[in-house]
């Protein structure tokens, strides 16, 4: 039998470790590590994905992202059949597969869990803010030609086609493009 005492003192604990764990907003596409001193790269996390920060280490934090993979592709999305950028890995091999979830379309997508190490600066806990320097972005750089078009004009899926044509044309780095199409996908 548990004394009350012990009750008291696994809640403390539990509720403890929940603060811990927060989540957080990457605000610039960065490199997600296997390890504290940054050696080796697991792959590259997109600006603005959420990711759930477990444990920070001075100016390293450690890091959970989960998000949606069709099988066998590095690409991770941020939700099932939604494609915006979440993670690019090199193999689906290296993913963690929680579960499945089947879109709209009936296709089916892997729910993976990628954990590593990023400089704690590229986090934010503020997603508008992120996403307001995305606007500043878009409103500076793509109305040179014609009229900046509405982000509501196309769906988040199209997005992404228009801009690998318009990046170019505008001369974004891939840090701008990325940060302009999250901004545009949020609808
Ligand atoms: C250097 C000039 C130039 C810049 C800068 C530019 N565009 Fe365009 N854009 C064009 C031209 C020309 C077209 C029409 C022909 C085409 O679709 O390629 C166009 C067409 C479009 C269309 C219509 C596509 C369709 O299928 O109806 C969208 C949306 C668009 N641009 C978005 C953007 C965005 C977002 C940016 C900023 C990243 C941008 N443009 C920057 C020249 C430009």
């Amino acid at each position: 039998m548990l004394t009350i005492k012990q009750l008291l003192m696994m809640f403390i604990m539990g509720a403890t470790f929940s603060v811990a764990a927060h989540a957080e907003y990457i605000n610039k596409n960065a490199m997600l590590y296997k390890d504290q001193n940054q050696k080796e790269s697991l792959g590259k996390i997109y600006v603005a994905s959420q990711v759930k920060v477990l444990s920070q280490n001075g100016s390293i934090s450690e890091v959970e992202f989960t998000g949606f993979a069709p099988e066998d592709s590095p690409l991770v999305y941020e939700k099932p059949g939604v494609l915006m950028m979440g993670f690019e890995g090199s193999d689906f091999a290296d993913y963690k597969v929680i579960g499945t979830q089947v879109d709209e379309y009936d296709t089916e997508w892997f729910e993976v869990v990628i954990k590593g190490y990023v400089s704690t600066a590229l986090l934010s806990e503020d997603k508008n803010t992120i996403l307001q320097s995305g606007k500043v972005l878009f409103e500076a750089r793509c109305g040179a030609c014609h009229d900046l078009h509405h982000k509501e004009e196309f769906v988040p899926n199209v997005w992404p086609s228009i801009l690998d044509n318009m990046a170019p044309q505008a001369g974004l780095s891939g840090d701008e493009k990325a940060l302009i199409e999250k901004f545009l996908q949020e609808q």
